[in-house]
C-alpha cells in the first residue's frame, strides 16, 4: 500500500522485448533492443523481460548486454521449465543488478495433452522441480502457468502452491489466447488468490493477450481482484492481436486511481517517446485512434469540441497530452538557434543523448533548419529517434538523382560509399522513382532483399514537412528495419532503404 488513501502499488512487468519482439514483423536488432531497454528503465517499469535466452545465441547475448547495463529495474529472462533453458537464463543474467528467472509451463488440458504430452501430475512435478533448480542461481523466480485461464482453477492453485513452496516469489496467471471476459477474469483471480496455498509469500501476476480486444480490461479487472503485477507491452505489441498495452493500463490507473485504489510508479511523461521508439524500431505503427498514443488520441476535430476545449480543456479531455509526454511545441527553433538552446529543448523533451549522438543530431538539425523556417518538437523528436539503435554504416549515401515521367518510366542513379572507402555508382530503370533507385542500390550491394514494407508519412503538416519513410526488408529469413527522414520523400526513402541494408550487412558481418 502507498499513500494515506490506501492506494496499492501495482508492479509493471514489461515484456516488449520478449513477447512483443517475438510477434511477426516486430523483430529488433541488438542495438534497438538496448535503446528500448534504456527507455523502459527511464519510464520506470519494475521488471523488463529482456528476451528468451535459450531461443537463440543472439537472444542470449542481447539479454546479457541489457542485463549488464540496466540498473534501475529488474531484468528477467524467460525459460521453459527445463534445466538447459534455465542454464541459458542464468548465463544471460549473470551481470544483472536485479535478475529474475521466469520459468513457464503449460497447465491447460489441451496444452498438456497435445503439446507437452504430459499428465497433470508430471506437470506439477516439473513445475516445482524447475523452480527449485532455478532457485539455486537466483533468488527472484517467477513461475507462469501458460494458458492458465483455460486450465482447471484448482489445478492451477496446486501448481502455484508447489511453485511457491519451491521458492517462486511471483506466480503469473496468463490468458495466453485472449479468451477471458473481464468479470470472469476478475473472479478467477480472486479465486486463485483465495485458494492457492501460501499465496501470501508470492506476488500474483497476470499476463493478458488481446485476441478479443480485452487485454487491458482483463488486466484491470484482475487488479481490482487482487493482482499485484501486470505484464504488458508498449503499444500492445505481441503475439497475434498483441499483449495488454502498458500505456492503457498505466493511464487508466493514473486517471482513475481513486476509483481503482491502485497506481504504478511509471513516469507517464515518458510514455509517448517510448511508444514512438517502439514504432520506429519495429516499423509497426499504431492505429491513429489508439488510446493514449495514437495520432488522434488528443485531437479535437469537431467544432463544438474545439470550442469547449478552448474554453476549458476539461470539457473533452480526461488527461492532458503533456501527462503522457506529448509536448505543446512551445519553443520555436530555427537556423539561428544555438547548440545550447537545442540541447535544452532535447532535455525538455526527455532526451539526453551522449555527446557523439548529440553532435550528429545537431548537425542534422542545422541542415533541416536551413530547409524549414521553423523546426517543431516533432521534427526534433524524429531526428533523435533516427539516431536510436542505428548500426555502423556499411554503406553511406553520397548522392542520387532520379529522372521520372509518365511516358518513359523512371531512371535512378546513385553513388554510395563503402565503409572501407571506395565509392560505387549504378544506374537502373524501374517502375517509378523508388523502384529504380532501390534497384540501383541492389546492384551496388550485390543482393536483392525482398521489400516487405514501404511506408511514407509526414512528421508535421505543410509542404516543407519532413517525410518519414519506414522500410522493412527480408533476407535469408531475417527481417531488417530502416527509417529515413528528409524534406525530400525520395531521399527519405533512399535513407530508409540504406538503413535497413546496413542493419542486414551488420548482422551478416557479425556472423562471419
Ligand atoms: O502468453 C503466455 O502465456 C506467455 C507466457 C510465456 C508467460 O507469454
Ligand atoms: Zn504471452
Amino acid at each position: 500500500m502507498t499513500g494515506s488513501d490506501s492506494i496499492r502499488r501495482i508492479a509493471v512487468f514489461d515484456t516488449t522485448l520478449r513477447d512483443g519482439e517475438q510477434a511477426p514483423g516486430c523483430s529488433m536488432n541488438p542495438q534497438e533492443k538496448l535503446e528500448v531497454a534504456k527507455r523502459l528503465e527511464k519510464l520506470g517499469v519494475d521488471v523488463m523481460e529482456a528476451g528468451f535466452p535459450a531461443s537463440s545465441p543472439g537472444d542470449l547475448e542481447s539479454v546479457k548486454t541489457i542485463a549488464g547495463i540496466i540498473k534501475d529495474c529488474t531484468v528477467a529472462g524467460l525459460c521453459r521449465a527445463l534445466e538447459k533453458d534455465i542454464d541459458a537464463g542464468r548465463e544471460a543474467l549473470v551481470h544483472a543488478a536485479s535478475p529474475r528467472i521466469h520459468v513457464f509451463l503449460a497447465t491447460s488440458p489441451i496444452h498438456m495433452e497435445y503439446k507437452l504430452k504430459m499428465t497433470p501430475d508430471q506437470v506439477l512435478e516439473q513445475a516445482a522441480a524447475s523452480v527449485r533448480y532455478a532457485k539455486q542461481f537466483c533468488s527472484d523466480i517467477e513461475f507462469s502457468a501458460e494458458d492458465a485461464f483455460r486450465s482447471d482453477p484448482d489445478f492451477v492453485c496446486r501448481v502455484f502452491g508447489a511453485a511457491i513452496e519451491a521458492g517462486a516469489l511471483t506466480v503469473n496467471f496468463p490468458d495466453t489466447v485472449g479468451y477471458a471476459m473481464p468479470d470472469e477474469f476478475g473472479d478467477r483471480i480472486r479465486y486463485i488468490r483465495e485458494h492457492t496455498p501460501h499465496i501470501e509469500k508470492a506476488a500474483l501476476s497476470v499476463h493478458c493477450h488481446n485476441d478479443l480486444g480485452l487485454a487491458a480490461a482483463n488486466s484491470l479487472a484482475a487488479i481490482q481482484n487482487g493482482a499485484d503485477q501486470v505484464e504488458c507491452t508498449i503499444n500492445g505489441i505481441g503475439e497475434r492481436a498483441g499483449n495488454a498495452s502498458l500505456e492503457e493500463i498505466v493511464m487508466t490507473l493514473r486517471v482513475r486511481k481513486n476509483y481503482l485504489k491502485a497506481d504504478t510508479r511509471i513516469d507517464t511523461t515518458q510514455i509517448y517517446t517510448a511508444s514512438r521508439l517502439v514504432t520506429q524500431v519495429t516499423g509497426v505503427k499504431v492505429q491513429p485512434n489508439k488510446a493514449i498514443v495514437g495520432e488522434n488520441a488528443f485531437a479535437h476535430e469537431a467544432g463544438i469540441h474545439q470550442h469547449g476545449v478552448l474554453a476549458n480543456r476539461a470539457t473533452y479531455e480526461i488527461m492532458t497530452p503533456e501527462s503522457v509526454g506529448i509536448s505543446k511545441n512551445q519553443m520555436v527553433l530555427g537556423k539561428h538557434s544555438g547548440r545550447h538552446a537545442f540541447e535544452d529543448r532535447l532535455k525538455d523533451l526527455g532526451f539526453t543523448p551522449d555527446i557523439k549522438t548529440l553532435e550528429g543530431i545537431f548537425a542534422e538539425f542545422k541542415v533541416l533548419a536551413d530547409k524549414k523556417k521553423v523546426v517543431s518538437d516533432r521534427d526534433i523528436e524524429a531526428l533523435v529517434m533516427g539516431a536510436a539503435g542505428s548500426v555502423p554504416e556499411t554503406w553511406k549515401l553520397d548522392h542520387w538523382a532520379v529522372n521520372t515521367g509518365s511516358a518513359l518510366g523512371a531512371t535512378g542513379a546513385i553513388r554510395l560509399q563503402h565503409k572501407d572507402g571506395p565509392y560505387s555508382k549504378e544506374v537502373s530503370m524501374g517502375d517509378g522513382p523508388i523502384d529504380s533507385i532501390f534497384k540501383a542500390i541492389n546492384q551496388i550491394i550485390g543482393k536483392e532483399p525482398e521489400l516487405e514494407l514501404y511506408e511514407i508519412g509526414a512528421i508535421t503538416g505543410g509542404s516543407a514537412s519532413q517525410g518519414e519513410t519506414m522500410v522493412k526488408i527480408a533476407w535469408d529469413d531475417r527481417h531488417y528495419n530502416g527509417r529515413g527522414l528528409s524534406t525530400d520523400v525520395v531521399e527519405s526513402s533512399i535513407k530508409a532503404y540504406i538503413a535497413a541494408i546496413n542493419a542486414m550487412e551488420w548482422e551478416l558481418s557479425a556472423k562471419k
